[in-house]
């Protein structure tokens, strides 16, 4: 946690505040729906009332008989746009309903209220047809996907089924897992204005590079013709990771009305528009000797997907990483559904997976009598089992010690339930975690200005994590001088294009190119003589060829979460004590905006373990559970002592700074631990998420 550059304070990794902190407790930073243009319209979706068939008809004149109504556009009215990659996007164009919640009208009106009393006066007729959302493996229409979340869908060595069968100690168990909802603070919002052919839109997105190339290809429109503004971004949990129906219908609005139109989604609507993590049913198979060396690991996951876009949930994938078995299963069957869409939500893959190995591994150690922390250590794999190749550094051991030590391990009663305190059962558990370090190519330019600052320069997006002040720390370091000479400007297109901010990859990959920048900069700084030109010196970096490589190397972080609960035996409810969190994850580039990726993914895993749920109604196709009184989120007493920490990780391999992404590992594992520490409190073991006091009594 101290700095690791010499002379000039630069300061690579010391805690430095967010440099938007105070707009933002202010409220001066603005979000997309809070660009007031002049004479800027409110538009209001009409949600699909059933669950899958057709509209066929739409009446329209009560709501455009209100005061203020400026239009209503229904099916057809997106008719000449270009075909979205994206399924979700193509809204309007004509009147299939593929699920219930689907954007069937859009009311426009000078104001907010207007816009909402005209969506509930458009009366809409459907003609049904029957919908289907069990999510059943023996569906006629399950299949094995070629891919998922870009891994391939099956991976097998060895021969599992026979190892498994031979194995002399078994653990066969299935896990459930509920849909889960992204629920940003800052719902869904998109502000569109048109001047001629050219189009502004200021979009709540992980990515505004990515927004203007689908608005180019959807509205028909060379890329410099739009521009995509994203300053500030009240959170995504890859829910923004792509652009929403929201951007797409602002400008439609827009460009109908002639007026600037801004579409925020109700957070109720979220759940059927922006994507969800999709439910999962998984079985785990692990096969041991007595003295606890896996001989045999098969992870199945069963995962539904929509109609319209394919998604799979890569839940199976982290068994490909995290023990050594001389025989490995990982595989995915997808059930195609009529329901809303799933997508990406933190730590896709890895954060319902590992809920499931790192539970099975729990019980595991419980068949053995082995301590559940020195399993994992036995198991050990020299290289990534999945891939055969050597990881690019790997410290899960000294995770597990530092985490055991800290947590105050050592001596722990292996026996489950027999801790009481009055009414209480106390538990504790471990879990691991694990999440890709990866980087996408990036651009971004740096100056050098005649009165010493600084400025750099690429579209990266803060969706809260605090990436202007940690790219501020790269481009300081890098050109080796003082943290408040240089300036970042970040979330505008019409900076040097990046990727998004996701898969826990932004940081490494906005930086490697700001890094670049900086560095040339810097040498050319020092073969100047005399003073710059006035509008300075500039240099571009742009990371293709570097960045998102296939190396020989296998890429990843690691973690181990430790938890402490309290389960009441007369309510059922469980109380967290503590969780602690110890982290491998290269050099960490800023202390303080870190510690609050790593716990607030802690906090994410606490919901996903005892408070969040979802249900998909088959009645409906549709999640009741559909804002946050239903929808219940950890609020500040459901958090309890919580610590991260982070073993210091040298690794060459990665990028410049030699970070690993944080993004998303803090919830990895940690429902896991919980899990097991409720069974350690109770000797019961709750295989269906969450642990909720109608489970437990
Ligand atoms: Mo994250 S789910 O990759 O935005």
């Amino acid at each position: 946690m101290t700095g690791t550059t010499g002379t000039t304070g630069t300061a690579l990794g010391a805690p430095a505040e967010r440099r938007e902190g105070r707009q933002k407790v202010t409220g001066a930073a603005r979000y997309a729906a809070e660009h007031t243009l002049p004479g800027r319209a409110h538009a209001w979706p009409v949600p699909a009332a059933i669950a899958r068939g057709r509209v066929t008809a739409v009446d329209t004149s009560a709501a455009l008989a209100l005061p203020g109504v400026l239009a209503v556009l229904t099916p057809g009215a997106a008719a000449g746009l270009g075909d979205p990659e994206d399924g979700t996007l193509a809204v309007l164009r004509g009147p299939e309903v593929p699920h219930r919640g689907w954007c069937v009208a859009l009311a426009v009106a000078d104001t907010l209220e207007t816009a909402r009393a005209a969506a509930r006066a458009v009366r809409v007729d459907y003609a049904p047809e029957p919908h289907d959302t069990a999510l059943d493996p023996g569906h006629p229409d399950a299949y094995e996907p070629q891919e998922a979340g870009g891994h391939p869908g099956r991976l097998e060595h060895g021969d599992p089924e026979a190892a498994f069968a031979a194995a002399e100690v078994r653990v066969d168990v299935t896990y459930r897992i509920p849909p889960l909802h992204n629920h940003p603070m800052e719902p869904h919002a998109g502000t569109a204005h048109w001047d001629g052919d050219r189009l502004t839109v200021y979009s709540s997105t992980q990515g505004g590079t990515t927004v203007r190339s689908v608005l180019a290809g959807m509205f028909h429109l060379p890329e410099d013709h739009i521009t995509v503004v994203s300053e500030h971004v009240g959170g995504g949990f890859g829910s923004k990771g792509t652009p929403r129906p929201d951007v797409v219908l602002a400008a439609l609005a827009a460009r109908h009305t002639g007026r600037p139109v801004t579409v925020a989604y109700p957070r109720r609507y979220l759940p059927t528009t922006v994507g969800h993590r999709a439910a999962t049913v998984q079985r785990l198979r692990l096969g041991a000797t007595p003295d606890g060396r896996l001989t045999a690991l098969l992870h199945e996951v069963t995962t539904p997907t929509s109609r319209v876009r394919e998604f799979v949930e890569h839940a199976a994938v982290p068994s490909r990483v995290m023990y050594a078995t001389p025989a490995l299963l990982s595989t995915h069957r997808a059930v195609p559904l009529d329901i809303p869409g799933p997508s990406w939500m933190r730590a896709p893959g890895e954060a319902p997976g590992m809920y499931a190995l790192e539970s099975a591994v729990d019980e595991l150690a419980h068949a053995l009598g082995t301590d559940p922390v020195e399993l994992r250590v036995r198991n050990e794999p020299h290289e990534e089992p999945g891939s055969g190749k050597p990881f690019s550094s790997r410290h899960l051991v000294e995770c597990l010690r530092e985490g055991a030590r800290r947590f105050g391990w050592a001596g722990r009663d292996p026996r489950p339930g027999v801790r009481r305190e009055g009414p209480l059962l106390l538990g504790t558990g471990v879990a691991a975690a694990t999440y890709p370090a990866q980087t996408a190519p990036s651009t971004a330019a740096a100056r050098a200005l005649p009165d010493g600052t600084f400025t750099v320069r690429t579209n990266a997006t803060d969706i809260g994590t605090g990436a202007r002040t940690v790219l501020a720390q790269v481009a300081a370091d890098a050109l080796r001088v003082p943290l408040d000479r240089v300036r970042i400007e970040v979330g505008h297109s019409d900076l040097p294009p990046a990727p998004l901010a996701g898969g826990s990859m932004g940081t490494a990959s906005w930086g490697w190119a700001v890094h670049d920048a900086c560095a040339e900069l810097a040498s050319r700084l020092a073969a100047h003589p005399g003073p710059l030109p006035a509008d300075g010196i500039e240099t571009r970096a742009d990371t293709t060829g570097k960045a998102g490589a296939e190396g020989p190397y296998a890429q990843h972080a690691f973690g181990a979460h430790f938890a402490e609960v309290a389960v009441d035996t007369v309510t059922g409810e469980i109380r967290v004590r503590r969780l602690l969190g110890v982290y491998a994850a290269g050099r960490i580039l800023n202390a303080r905006t870190a510690r609050s990726q790593f716990t607030g993914g802690m906090v994410m895993g606490l919901g996903m373990a005892l408070t969040e749920h979802s249900t998909l109604d088959a009645a409906f196709g549709d999640f009741p559970e559909a804002d946050l009184a239903s929808y219940h989120v950890p609020v500040h007493a459901d958090v309890p002592d919580i610590e991260a920490h982070w073993i210091e990780e040298d690794d060459p391999h990665l990028n410049p700074m030699g970070s690993k992404g944080i993004g998303e590992i803090g919830i990895v594992g940690t429902a896991a631990a919980l899990g097991n520490a409720v069974h350690h409190a109770t000797g019961i073991r709750f295989r269906e998420l969450p642990l909720t006091p109608d489970r437990i009594l």
